[in-house]
């Protein structure tokens, strides 16, 4: 397939803050003379930011690790998942047409996408909001057939289910991602046959669509603010280190991270960004309530990364407020993550203390927002 760049193209293209900070902070991963490296994820998060890649966007980058136009051009031309032309505003549909998906039904959904999309793949929909292309085996076989929309897989589809997506994408909505056809994960289509004793207990859904419902982002841009970002081997204080993962016991142990003999100038910003207090390697208690307040407890699920399921483990903790997780320190969100069962790490990683500061100050995150127009299931 012929794979050009798109015959009208923007005039230029800037990473927004965030997501420079990002790109940034990705770019010291490799010595100083391989900057190159870092192509990949740069033009990846440009994507993710604009939907697609215009020239300006692999020029931009190109100019960022010191590379000549050409080779960006290559990379984002050879990769076909570098989208060369617009995609519709609310979201790209990617159905599989490999032989599980095929035999299973993809035609039909590819006629579905046909219909209410438009005639032809990379084809915008007169709206402009949806798009839509045949791709490789996305390896959900067993859940076939299935499509990539966004950043997630929507599996076990048929005409009516991926009709419904479509209509509920377009009126706002952001279904829950995994099987549509009542399937929990990928056991047999009659149902559990071993390891039942597992099904009690168990998150609304499995693991993987009950981290895209809790995370939400499953067809939003990126701008850079919603996910924390990782760049621990430029110690705390990194870009964006404050969601970093804690592990109590092991950090204790641990050395502090080594920081590179000479940081490029890329790292500088980035490693101004904002420390979080250091912990002490030894996790404490929270200070918890036995019961909440008068006026009732808070929804903590308001609060990114936290389902039914953790707000009763939180409550039985004896946390039930904003302001009581808005107050933990290093020292005590290690604590907490380290009894979060099943879901250790997820109160540093999801930043849990930043969302619920501004919850308790009578804000909304973008995620809270969500939830309160219903759009996260
Ligand atoms: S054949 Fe469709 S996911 Fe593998």
């Amino acid at each position: 397939m012929l794979r050009r760049l798109y015959h009208e193209q923007p005039a230029s293209f800037e990473f927004t803050p965030a997501n420079l900070a990002w790109a940034k902070g990705q770019i010291t991963k490799y010595p100083e003379g391989r900057q190159a490296s870092a192509i990949i994820p740069l033009l990846w998060r440009a994507q993710e930011q604009e939907g697609w890649l215009s020239r300006a966007a692999i020029e931009h980058v190109a100019d960022m690790l010191g590379m000549a136009h050409i080779r960006a051009l290559e990379v984002a031309t050879f990769y076909f998942m570098f989208q060369l032309q617009p995609v519709g505003s609310v979201a790209h549909i990617q159905i599989c047409g490999t032989t599980s998906c095929m035999i299973c039904g993809a035609e039909d959904l590819i006629r579905v996408c046909k219909e209410k999309i438009a005639p032809n793949a990379h084809q915008l929909s007169a709206d402009g909001k949806f798009s839509w292309e045949e791709v490789e085996c996305l390896g959900a076989c067993t859940n076939a057939p299935m499509a990539q929309i966004g950043k997630d897989y929507y599996e076990d589809l048929t005409v009516e289910s991926l009709s419904r997506l479509l209509d509920d994408m377009a009126a706002g909505k952001v279904p829950a991602p995994g099987p549509q056809n009542g399937r929990y994960a990928s056991e047999p289509l009659k149902g559990l046959t071993s390891l039942k004793e597992f099904e009690s207990g168990r998150t609304k859904f499995n693991a993987s669509a009950q981290l895209a419902a809790d995370i939400g982002d499953t067809i939003k841009r990126i701008d850079g603010t919603e996910v924390p970002l990782l760049t621990p081997w430029l110690g705390k204080g990194g870009a964006g280190d404050v969601a970093a993962p804690v592990k109590p016991k092991a950090a204790a142990k641990a050395k502090a991270p080594a920081k590179p003999k000479a940081p490029t100038k890329a790292a500088e910003p980035a490693a101004k960004e904002a420390a979080p207090k250091a912990a002490s390697g030894k996790p404490k208690k929270p200070r918890a309530l036995k019961e909440p307040r008068k006026g009732g407890a808070d929804d903590l699920k308001m609060i990114k990364g936290v389902g039914p399921k953790l707000e009763k483990l939180l409550n039985s903790l004896g946390f039930y407020h904003f302001d009581q997780v808005a107050k933990w320190t290093a020292d005590e969100l290690a604590w907490v993550d380290d009894n979060l069962e099943g879901f250790k790490g997820r109160a540093s990683r999801d930043n849990w203390i930043e969302q619920a500061t501004l919850l308790a100050s009578g804000g909304q995150t973008e995620f809270s927002k969500r939830v309160k127009k219903g759009d996260v299931y």
